[in-house]
């Protein structure tokens, strides 16, 4: 049985990161969450207002028993909300963060056995991934997901509002100058909209089985 790396692709709202951290801890991988890199950089931006490109100058972004840190502060706790997920997807399209954050991925995979999930980890960060997959479901799909969340944290969204929030942000993430995420050549789509996580699972780890022999 070989190690490899499985590089994990797709739309927001698809789901990504369940699927990575379960794919990763079915076959004893590390797990890597990029989208908390991007965040962690965004966080410290908001909290001192420094611009993007001074910031990667001096800070660190790393993992700590799989929580993200920042400057060494364990983070994971405060780059979940909507203020830092904004302010992420100011800083991820800039290419110098980019290329602070993809070194540092890259680094994290140079002995395999990882799961690593992301716009651009398929076509930017791990080309030669012996296993790429790229989740989607349908905008619709997403947004009603999204929708059942805010509503159990006690929100009241509505449900177009949230679906055009879902169309947005597709947009940004296929449309940006750096690293757009678009789904790479040999990657294996996964569309979920019709499954259930245990059928997304077991459809998951077959193909993962079938890689690593
Ligand atoms: O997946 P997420 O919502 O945590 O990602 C946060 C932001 O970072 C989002 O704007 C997409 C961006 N991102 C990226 O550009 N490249 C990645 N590999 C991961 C996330």
């Amino acid at each position: 049985m070989k190690k490899i790396i499985v590089a994990i692709d797709g739309y927001s709202s698809c789901g990504k990161s369940t699927i990575a951290k379960a794919l990763a801890h079915y076959a004893g991988y590390n797990y890597i969450d990029t989208g908390a890199m991007y965040r962690a950089v965004a966080l410290h931006c908001l909290r001192t207002g420094e611009a993007p490109l001074d910031a990667i100058q001096h800070i660190t972004v790393d993992f700590r028993n799989h929580h993200v840190c920042l400057n060494g502060e364990d983070v994971e706790g405060q780059i979940r909300t909507l203020e830092v997920g904004n302010m992420a997807s100011k800083v991820s399209p800039i290419k110098e963060v980019r290329a602070f954050l993809v070194a540092q991925q890259q680094q994290m995979g140079k002995d395999k056995g990882i799961v690593m999930d992301g716009r651009d980890i398929g076509t930017v960060v791990f080309p030669q991934a012996e296993l790429k997959l790229f989740l989607t479901a349908s905008p619709e799909v997403r947004a009603q997901r999204r929708f059942d969340e805010l509503t159990a944290k006690g929100e009241q969204p509505v449900f177009e509002d949230v679906l055009a929030d879902v169309n947005d942000r597709d947009y940004r993430d296929t449309h940006r100058a750096e690293s757009p995420l678009r789904q790479a050549e040999d990657a294996i789509v996964v569309d979920n909209s019709t499954l259930t996580r245990e059928e997304q699972m077991n459809k998951i780890i077959a193909i993962f089985n079938e890689h690593i022999h």
